[in-house]
């Protein structure tokens, strides 16, 4: 644990830690797992501390909650770095790298304005191929259309918690 962690959020007792978010992205993490705040969960998100491995990070702790395996595919989209602990009684019982899935469903829509997953009378859900992670590269299965790491940053900060 980074020395100035401790002095903002302390440990939780049962739960997740989100850590070694890329600094500045830790609401767009919360965003794509759907926590908006009004669930009742207590959520501690702290940004730009102090990191080791990446210079600068944010982290975030979600009380009460465990990630489903979608969740954490998801969360490789904007935060490739990052680390699921798993917390149970204080301790980290278990410790998962994020990886993404070689196809994407559901969370992000092509930016083709005429792609048939943007059809308003028949919407077939978005589906992208990963042609890269690093820097992430996304194709769409229907359209052909090429998603760069900008646009799919751009879209998952846009969407409203
Ligand atoms: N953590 C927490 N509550 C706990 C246990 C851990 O909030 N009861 C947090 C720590 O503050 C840290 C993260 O979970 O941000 C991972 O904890 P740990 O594995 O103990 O830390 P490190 O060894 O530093 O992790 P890593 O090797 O992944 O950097
Ligand atoms: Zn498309």
């Amino acid at each position: 644990m980074a020395p100035s962690e401790g002095l903002l959020v302390r440990r939780i007792r049962e739960g997740t830690v989100i850590d070694h978010i890329p600094a500045g992205r830790a609401l767009a993490v919360l965003r794509i797992l759907g926590i908006t705040g009004r669930e009742g969960l207590r959520v501690a998100v702290v940004m730009n501390v102090e990191s080791r491995k990446l210079g600068w990070k944010d982290i975030v702790k979600v009380e009460g909650r465990h990630l489903s395996s979608e969740e954490v595919n998801r969360i490789a989209l904007i935060a490739p770095t990052a680390t699921i602990n798993i917390v149970k009684d204080y301790r980290v019982v278990e410790k998962k790298r994020v990886k993404l899935p070689p196809v994407i469903e559901g969370i992000i829509s092509c930016t083709n304005p005429t792609c048939i997953t943007r059809k308003p009378r028949e919407p077939v859900r978005p589906r992208f191929r990963l042609l890269s992670e690093h820097p992430l590269r996304l194709q769409c299965v229907y359209c052909g259309t090429i998603m760069e790491e900008e646009d799919v940053l751009e879209q998952l900060e846009e969407q409203g918690g």
